[in-house]
C-alpha cells in the first residue's frame, strides 16, 4: 500500500503532479490547501478563520489542519487504499503527529517526494496563476511570505523523512511530463525494495 507525501515550496507543482500520480497509482489525493479552500468557498466558520492566515501567507494552526485531515486519512486507508498527501505535513510537529496517527491505524508512510524548483521559477508560476486563480495568496507580497514560511517551517520536514530513509529529492524544473517521469521512477524504485 502506497502512502506518499508530496512536498516542496509554493508553486513547485504539488497539485499538478498529484493529479498524474493519482491516475497512475490509483491513490486518493488529500490536499490540505484544497480542503481549506473548499471551507473558504462555503464560508464555514473554519474557512473564515483559515482565510485570515492564508491571505497573509502564514500557516493555519495545526489543530485546524488535524480536525479536517485525520478523519479523511483514517477513512481512506481503511480499505487499504493508498493516499497522496499534498501540502501536509507542513512543519515537524505535523510530521510527528502524522506518524503517530499512522502507527495508531497500523499504516506506514512510504515516501516523501521533495520537488525542487528555483525561486524565480516559483514566483513566475504563481504570478501567472494569480491572473486567473482568484486565490488570495497569489500576489507578490504574499508569495514572498509563503516562500519565507516554507524555508523556515516546512523545509525541516525533509530531514525528518531523510532520517527515516523515506525521502526522494526530485528536480521539479522542466516540463510536467519530464518531472512526472522522475517521480514515477522514484516511486517504482521504492516499491521494489
Ligand atoms: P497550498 O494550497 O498547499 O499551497 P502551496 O503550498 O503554497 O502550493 P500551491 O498550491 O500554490 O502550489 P503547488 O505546489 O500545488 O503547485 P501547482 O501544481 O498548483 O497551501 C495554501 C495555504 O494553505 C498555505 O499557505 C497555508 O496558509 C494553508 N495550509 C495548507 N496546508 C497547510 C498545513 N498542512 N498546515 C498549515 N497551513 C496549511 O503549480 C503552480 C502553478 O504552476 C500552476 O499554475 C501550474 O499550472 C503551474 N505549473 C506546474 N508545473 C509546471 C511546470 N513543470 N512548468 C510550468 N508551470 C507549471
Ligand atoms: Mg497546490
Amino acid at each position: 500500500m502506497l502512502n506518499i507525501i508530496i512536498c516542496g515550496a509554493p508553486g513547485c507543482g504539488k497539485g499538478t503532479q498529484s493529479d498524474l500520480i493519482v491516475e497512475k497509482y490509483k491513490l486518493k489525493h488529500l490536499s490540505t490547501g484544497d480542503l481549506l479552500r473548499a471551507e473558504i468557498a462555503n464560508r464555514s466558520e473554519l474557512g473564515v478563520e483559515a482565510e485570515s492566515y492564508i491571505s497573509k501567507g502564514n500557516l493555519v494552526p495545526d489543530k485546524m489542519i488535524f480536525d479536517i485531515l485525520s478523519k479523511a486519512i483514517e477513512e481512506q486507508t481503511k480499505n487499504n487504499k493508498g493516499i497522496i498527501l499534498d501540502g501536509f505535513p507542513r512543519n515537524v510537529e505535523q510530521a510527528q503527529a502524522l506518524e503517530t496517527l499512522m502507527t495508531k491505524i497500523n499504516k506506514e508512510t512510504s515516501l516523501l517526494i521533495d520537488l525542487k524548483v528555483d525561486n524565480d521559477e516559483l514566483i513566475n508560476r504563481l504570478i501567472k496563476r494569480g491572473e486567473t486563480s482568484g486565490r488570495s495568496d497569489d500576489n507578490l507580497q504574499t508569495i514572498k511570505k509563503r516562500l519565507e514560511v516554507y524555508e523556515c517551517k516546512t523545509a525541516p520536514v525533509s530531514d525528518f523523512y531523510k532520517n527515516k530513509n523515506k525521502y526522494a529529492a526530485i528536480n521539479g524544473m522542466g516540463t510536467i511530463e519530464e518531472i512526472f517521469g522522475r517521480i514515477s521512477t522514484a516511486i517504482d524504485t521504492t516499491t521494489k525494495i
